[in-house]
């Protein structure tokens, strides 16, 4: 979904796009994902967990809608399970799964182009439920005997739906009139055999239309925002159409993700890159959960991260959690290695090898370990048809940081890989993860090595975390925390003249980036209130030394980026 700064464009970043929860697992993701490719790791044999079973499942077939993520999203805040799949999905798969439904997106296509995706028979002559939306109601009008009509021109934005007498149970608890989002070109002008309209818009008569058998089409989007009751009629078309129940929840998902970590890891050591951040956090702990000491985990302390966080970890995972914690004091190591280096790019892959060497290291010290646990999350792994959707979905780094080394064959263990990010959250709170950690805002892997611009020295980093402290204490006191994609402070390289008491300084100038988005994609600079600001201007010029002015990065990405390196 777009961010609220602009669309998602879908274009590369000016540098690596990358996780929204940036984790240091990622990067060995990274590392054995190459490592595979390149058959550096002769027995990798990753296993992909067991799906869930024992729920109610909704199929989303993805026509190549920008919101395609959103509706699978909705549909998961609704507590059934679904899966986005590619809309030539073959039927094996559909028959794995076993939908009690499907769910048609939109997509850019028109129905009369060469080409242009179409429904699988099998899907139609299934007798199950289907919800048609958009380019999904089109094509089942066009496919069942109904006309499209074609048009050049876009009906986008909002518009009236009025309901007719028809559609009870997906309209059901609606009023006669509620607004909705458009965005289609060509329409329907004429229902299938068996179809009647079941509500009409200012541009349209036949808005939606059902066929009295659990098919149905319409126009509009309900998973967008802009359609205020969307929320419902999704609900309706699961619970009173597809006769699905509400039964996935965080604690239904805990114990099935524990039985298959267990089934899947037996008596086998497994191993797990901790970073301070959710994903690595809720991915480990289930792995405990399920396999107690069996799991070891690494946290690498590389210098590079806030103030009190290489603590924290230790604290929450070592002595409250009782894990099995193994923490790397690697600080002169990766400092050492970024010594008078300046360039951005070259200090991402600096941090990123540096991070499997050590971890490497540590792993062979283990001995044995048979699995790496990743915290590989559903939308990393959803094969979308749309290019622009792939790429906003799957946002990783693409560091150069060299493969696994050959003498460390793991297989993987994913136990959040069928997880959207909201319910990575809820399984975390769940487990009993702290708050702190369950809503952290997102941290580059390279830490504060790129929130400093040009060399990275001990005495820069003390600044640039006591700036940060201040940034982080101020916009939580203000409860404005979560409401942020990112808060954080860059040190700047720009030193100033100001004057403190009877005195003249020359410090350096400190940046305030602080930004809202949905995706990390786009961005938009965050409105926050000038008594906060000046709060934080205040505190930071006079606790940390050396910083003696502060601006306000305005600049929405994009064109700006987030991170000024
Ligand atoms: P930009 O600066 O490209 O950032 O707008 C988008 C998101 O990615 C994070 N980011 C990184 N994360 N390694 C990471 O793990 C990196 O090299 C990196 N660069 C940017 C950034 O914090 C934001 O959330």
């Amino acid at each position: 979904m777009a961010a609220r700064g602009g669309e998602v464009t879908g274009e590369a970043s000016p540098h690596p796009t990358v996780s929204g929860d940036v984790e240091v697992g990622s990067y060995l993701e990274i590392a054995e994902a190459e490592a595979m490719n390149g058959q550096a790791v002769q027995a990798a044999d990753p296993v992909a967990p067991e799906r869930p079973a024992a729920r109610d499942a909704v199929a989303i077939l993805d026509f190549g809608s920008q919101y395609s993520q959103l509706i699978a999203r909705r549909v998961r805040e609704a507590h059934v399970y679904c899966e986005l799949l590619p809309h030539d999905v073959s039927s094996d798969r559909i028959a794995a799964l076993n939908p009690r439904g499907f769910i048609l997106s939109g997509g850019p296509a028109s129905v009369y182009e060469p080409g242009a995706p179409v429904i699988p028979d099998f899907v139609l002559a299934s007798g199950r439920p289907i919800l048609g939306i958009c380019y999904g109601m089109q094509l089942l009008a066009h496919q069942l005997g109904g006309t499209v009509a074609p048009s050049t021109k876009r009906e986008y934005g909002p518009a009236n739906l009025h309901r007719g007498t028809g559609g009870v149970r997906i309209f059901g608890g609606l009023p006669d009139s509620f607004p909705v989002w458009m965005s289609h070109g060509d329409k329907v002008t004429e229902a299938p055999p068996g179809f009647e309209a079941i509500a009409r818009s200012d541009n349209s008569d036949l808005a939606a239309m059902a066929d009295g058998q659990g098919r149905i089409g319409i126009q509009f989007h309900p998973e967008v925002v802009h359609t205020p009751r969307g929320r419902d009629i999704i609900k309706n078309f699961l619970y009173n159409v597809c006769g699905a129940e509400p039964t996935w929840t965080s604690g239904n998902y805990i114990d099935q993700a524990v039985a298959d970590i267990r089934r899947q890891v037996g008596s086998g050591r497994v191993i797990c890159a901790l970073s301070g951040g959710v994903d690595s956090a809720v991915a480990a702990s289930l792995i405990h959960e399920a396999v107690g000491d069996q799991l070891t985990c690494i946290f690498v302390d590389n210098g590079l991260m806030r103030r009190e966080e290489p603590e924290r970890t230790v604290a929450t995972f070592g002595k409250h959690l009782k894990f099995n914690l193994r923490a790397v004091d690697a600080v002169d190591r990766f400092l050492g290695r970024l010594n008078g280096v300046t360039d951005p790019e070259e200090k991402r892959k600096i941090v990123g090898s540096e991070f499997i060497n050590v971890f490497a290291e540590e792993a062979r010290k283990l001995g044995t370990i048979d699995f790496l646990a990743q915290g590989t999350l559903y939308p990393d792994v959803i094969e979308s048809t749309a290019p622009e959707t792939r790429s906003a979905a799957k946002i990783k780094t693409h560091h150069n940081v060299g493969g696994l080394p050959k003498d460390l064959p793991f297989k993987l263990v994913e136990p959040l890989r069928y997880l959207f990010k909201d319910e990575v959250r809820e399984v975390g709170l769940a487990l009993g993860l702290p708050e702190d950690m369950v809503w952290r805002q997102p941290f580059p892997g390279p830490g504060l090595s790129i929130r400093i611009l040009g060399e990275v020295t001990e005495e820069k980093l003390e600044m640039v975390r006591g700036a940060d402290w201040v940034v982080m204490s101020e916009i939580k006191a203000a409860g404005l925390y979560r409401e942020m994609w990112q808060s954080f402070a860059v040190l700047t390289p720009l030193r100033t003249v100001g004057v403190m008491g009877d005195f003249r300084t020359y410090g350096h100038m400190v940046a305030l980036r602080m930004v809202t988005s949905d995706d990390g994609m786009t961005a938009d600079w965050a409105r926050v209130p000038y008594d906060v600001l000046a709060r934080i201007s205040n505190r930071i010029v006079n606790e940390v030394p050396g910083v003696n002015r502060i601006t306000l990065d305005i600049t929405s990405k994009p064109p700006g980026t987030i991170e000024w390196e």
